[in-house]
């Protein structure tokens, strides 16, 4: 790669923000969906260890082998669900996120069955965590792949969009787990609040989280 291209992607890592767009009134819907399928079609080239657990190739019509899936909404399903989520009296920011959103991406990673009784959402396994680890880097490639167009976006835990209704509405298979409910707005949302991450800059210089290894061996055959 030459320096230019790594230049390049340097910039769009670094320009990936947090932006949440909160519109009290519905925006009028833009359509995104050709941008949001190129950006889905490069994300989909994360790293992976393991195939997915077979009993999730057999559901809900998604057969790849990776071990996370993307269920996509588009601007006018975003204002549907809006309603839905506001006629339950939802009050929190995701009707009003989805009232400017062009597109929301439901991330899900796909747990191992668990082999026993588990006390939790899933089995603590290796296998498991590196499940997770993928479907992140699916994400953030996607992230940054908006980000590169200058799509503003959003890595959101979901809140209400993580409940059972919310799986069932978007026809999400329920042993899926979400990963997280990741929004994509216009570039043009008049005068909506729009709002950064809390710990953009927080995360200190690299030697804060980082250090190079003094190996500390055991002396020759001890
Ligand atoms: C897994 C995950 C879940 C997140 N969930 C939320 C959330 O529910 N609410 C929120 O305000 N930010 C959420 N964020 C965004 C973080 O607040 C944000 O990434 C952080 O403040 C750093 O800002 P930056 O993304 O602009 O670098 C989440 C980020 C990740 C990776």
């Amino acid at each position: 790669m030459s320096t230019e291209k790594a230049a390049e992607v340097d910039q769009t890592i670094r320009a990936r923000r947090t932006e949440k767009v909160l519109a009290d009134e519905a925006l009028p819907p833009v359509s995104a969906r050709g941008v949001i399928d190129e950006l889905v079609a490069v994300a989909g080239w994360a790293p992976f260890h393991k195939p997915a657990a077979r009993v999730h190739l057999q559901d809900g019509g998604l057969t790849s082998i990776v071990p996370w899936r993307f269920h996509l909404l588009d601007a006018d399903g975003c204002r549907a669900l809006r309603q839905a989520l506001l006629a339950r009296g939802d009050k929190s920011k995701v009707p009003r996120m989805l009232g400017a959103a062009s597109a929301l991406v439901q991330a899900t990673w796909l747990p191992n069955p668990p082999r026993g009784e588990i006390d939790g959402l899933f089995e603590a396994t290796v296998d498991n965590m590196e499940i997770v680890a993928a479907a992140g880097a699916a994400v953030q490639n996607l992230l940054l792949a908006a980000t590169a167009r200058g799509i503003r976006n959003y890595w959101a835990s979901g809140g209400a969009l993580r409940d059972p209704d919310a799986f069932g509405w978007m026809g999400i298979p329920e042993r899926e787990i979400l990963l997280g409910s990741l929004f994509f707005f216009p570039a043009d949302t008049g005068d909506a609040e729009v709002s950064g991450g809390s710990h953009r800059d927080r995360r200190g210089a690299p030697a804060e989280w980082s250090r190079w290894v003094d190996l500390r061996l055991p002396a020759p055959g001890s």
